[in-house]
């Protein structure tokens, strides 16, 4: 029998190779294994790496071959039973002649939903499921949304000065925040399926928004404008052919857009809302296309929208040691914002790290 203490070293450990996964398996979740022999001691460990490719048990049975036989298969997430882009891991589960197996957490996809875990505790295997459970669903947390609510996670970001304006009262902003900020925040949208701006950010900042380097993947860079205003020359539509462009505008000024459709843009005509185009129409769209993590990178209008709808469930706040000052240096949220101390937002997890000369603030929404 192996002890609880050392399952749950190895859940963790598993966990760790899961997130290994973060950026290439999407929309797929972030699952890890470690295959355990009679005695205890690790045969075999294996992580789901990318979209399409083998599933983690099959990567850690494989490497356990037969030293799997009579023991423990530790998983992050309940094993498929289900023919997808993969044969179902319950076969290779059951083919290994592993007796046990302990899940973190079972795995809501429709075609799963704890068939798989039926499936093996009817063939005689022992299952638990719920060791280290909290973790392995804030590690999926943006897999489990998706799939709860058909919208993407949405990450909120922006850097900020000391005396908390994104811009100067000119409006200028580059830069705000150091070289090692700008670089973790190149290194997140490398790990994300879209970046979005609103308009008065293409107008003043006319960002590229590509990550550079590259990460393991290339997020579509989303302009979000009900007027359709957009300047006919900047850096998004001059790529747009190279680098995905998406641009959500209210139904009727399509037709401002011609231009950056004819240049590449995907222009998509959406109802409005209160304040432009409607968010929640944005974000459906974003789900319908399987994204499933997403970057809201400002300005202080798209954010204030996206706080004031209750949208954002992950910050990355970057602090620098400068002050602007101005009461027209421009805020990070704009938006109507509480009206009481009571009803702001607080956010859980808050941790805070150096990065650079500035201060790397990172947090979730309650409840998300
Ligand atoms: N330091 C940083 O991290 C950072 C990052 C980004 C931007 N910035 C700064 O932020 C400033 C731009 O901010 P901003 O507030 O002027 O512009 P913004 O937030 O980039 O864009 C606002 C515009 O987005 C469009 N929009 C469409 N639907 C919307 C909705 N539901 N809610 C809100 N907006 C919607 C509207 O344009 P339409 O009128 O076309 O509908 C609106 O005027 C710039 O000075 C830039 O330098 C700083």
């Amino acid at each position: 029998m192996i002890p609880d203490h050392d399952l749950e070293r190895q859940m963790r450990h598993a966990l760790a190779l899961a997130a290994r996964g973060r950026g290439s398996v999407e929309p797929n979740p972030m699952v890890g294994a470690v295959v355990l022999d009679l005695t205890g001691s690790v045969v075999g460990e294996g992580w789901h790496q990318r979209f399409w490719g083998p599933h983690a048990e099959v990567f850690a049975l494989e490497a356990a071959g037969g030293a799997a036989r009579g023991g423990t298969l530790v998983v992050t997430l309940e094993p498929c039973c289900h023919h997808g882009k993969t044969p179902p891991c319950t076969d290779a589960v059951l083919r290994s002649g592993v007796r046990r197996v302990v899940a973190a957490t079972a795995d809501p996809f429709p075609r799963v939903a704890g068939g798989g875990l039926a499936i093996l505790r009817e063939a005689g295997v022992e299952v638990d499921v719920g060791l280290c459970e909290a973790d392995a669903r804030r590690l999926n947390a943006p897999y489990l949304k998706l799939l709860r609510t058909g919208r993407p996670w949405v990450h909120a970001k922006w850097a900020m000065t000391l005396d908390g304006r994104i811009a100067t009262r000119t409006h200028d902003s580059r830069w705000v925040s150091g070289e090692e900020s700008r670089r973790r925040v190149h290194e997140l949208r490398g790990r994300l399926d879209a970046v979005l701006v609103g308009r008065g950010t293409v107008e003043h900042d006319d960002p590229l928004l590509t990550a550079r380097p590259p990460g393991p993947r290339v997020p579509a860079r989303v302009v979000v404008s009900a007027s359709g205003n957009l300047p006919d020359r900047c850096q998004l539509r001059a790529t747009a052919r190279d680098v995905p462009v998406i641009v959500y505008t209210a139904a009727g000024d399509e037709r401002k857009l011609t231009g950056w459709a004819a240049d590449g843009a995907e222009v998509v005509a959406l109802p409005p809302g209160d304040t432009g185009v409607s968010l929640d129409a944005v974000f459906a769209d974003l789900g319908r296309r399987r994204f499933t993590n997403v970057l809201v990178e400002g300005g202080a209008g798209l954010l204030g929208s996206v706080l004031d709808a209750g949208a954002a469930d992950e910050f990355h706040v970057f602090v620098a040691p400068k002050l602007v000052g101005g009461v027209g240096a421009v805020p990070p949220v704009g938006g109507a914002g509480v009206a009481a101390m009571a009803d702001a937002l607080h956010l859980a997890e808050f941790t805070a790290e150096p990065s650079g000369d500035d201060v790397y603030l990172h947090g979730f929404a309650p409840g998300a």
